[in-house]
């Protein structure tokens, strides 16, 4: 592996982290947005009591901790993450929701260090468009499933049917503060192209792929309450944040505060939608 290939990796690790105490404390109000995606996942994925589940970059690990709900008493997750930060994340978690049947282990999508064949399913939320190699992160997903073993996953859908992650990155972008993300390589919308992770899961050896958009809406008390749950979870965007004076913080909310007028409900709540694509496919 080239040397500037594994300081791009270093540094994507480095920045998760980094926010893994943000993704802590944002982790209950965030699964509530994500429930839709978790749900999707389980039922289709369907795991049964005695199996071994495996959920990679698990982050918070809310969806991984309803499989081992599932697989309970004899099952077992396998809870896991790149970061040894977001891990602890996860541990204390486990331990708030009162889950015992999981081990947890420090896990790289790209190399899975797990025997082959030794897990009956496969979780992974929001992870697998994160990595330099995607297509070798579904090969390791289909080496350590049993055959028959089902992988359920989600990545993100196109990013104009997610305005609650891309008018963040633009408000950045238009008032100066960002350069605009750089085209291809890894990152949120690298897999949402109509069509790819189905090829992809096709080509890493999977069959009886299906996949579908799963919605989604991140509520919002107030610009302010969007920002807090923002800080918590991008670096780059608490990066830039520390740096504004009054006025230049100023005139980000303002910016935002226009952007959402069309998502205001009646009871002045701000819902944004999102969409994310969830997929099963089989080993
Ligand atoms: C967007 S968060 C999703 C967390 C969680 N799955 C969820 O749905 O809330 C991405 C997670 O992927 C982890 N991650 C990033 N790169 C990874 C890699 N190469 N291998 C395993 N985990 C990785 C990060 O540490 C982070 O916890």
């Amino acid at each position: 592996m080239s040397d500037e290939l594994q300081e791009q990796r270093e540094r994507i690790l480095d920045g998760w982290a980094r926010v893994a105490g943000g993704w802590g404390r944002q982790a209950d109000r965030s699964q509530v947005a994500a429930m839709p995606v978790s749900e999707w996942m389980l039922a289709h994925a369907a795991p049964v009591p005695g199996e071994r589940v495996l959920e990679l970059a698990a982050g918070p690990g809310d969806t991984g901790f309803m499989a081992a709900r599932m697989v309970a008493p004899d099952g077992v997750l396998i809870s896991s993450d790149a970061t040894a930060a977001m891990l602890e994340v996860a541990r204390a978690r486990a331990a708030e929701h009162g889950i015992t049947n999981v081990e947890f282990r420090q896990l790289q999508l790209e190399w899975i260090d797990l025997p082959a064949a030794s897990v009956d399913a496969v979780l992974c939320r929001w992870g697998v468009m994160l990595v330099i190699d995607p297509g070798a992160a579904l090969r390791e997903c289909r080496r350590v499933l049993k055959p028959g073993g089902r992988l359920a996953m989600a990545v993100w859908d196109l990013p104009q049917e997610n305005p609650w992650a891309t008018l963040i990155q633009r408000v950045l972008v238009e008032l100066g503060h960002a350069e605009p993300a750089p085209q291809g390589g890894p990152g949120m919308f690298a897999l949402s192209h109509p069509g790819l992770l189905e090829e992809m899961l096709a080509q890493a050896g999977f069959v009886e792929v299906e996949c579908e958009p799963v919605a989604i809406t991140r509520r919002y008390g107030s610009v302010g309450d969007w920002i807090g749950e923002t800080l918590d979870h991008s670096g780059q965007f608490a990066a830039v944040w520390r740096e504004l004076d009054s006025e230049g913080r100023q005139s980000v909310r303002d910016w935002l505060t226009e952007a959402v007028s069309d998502y205001v409900s009646p009871e002045g709540e701000i819902e944004l939608p999102g969409s994310s694509l969830a997929a099963l496919a089989q080993a």
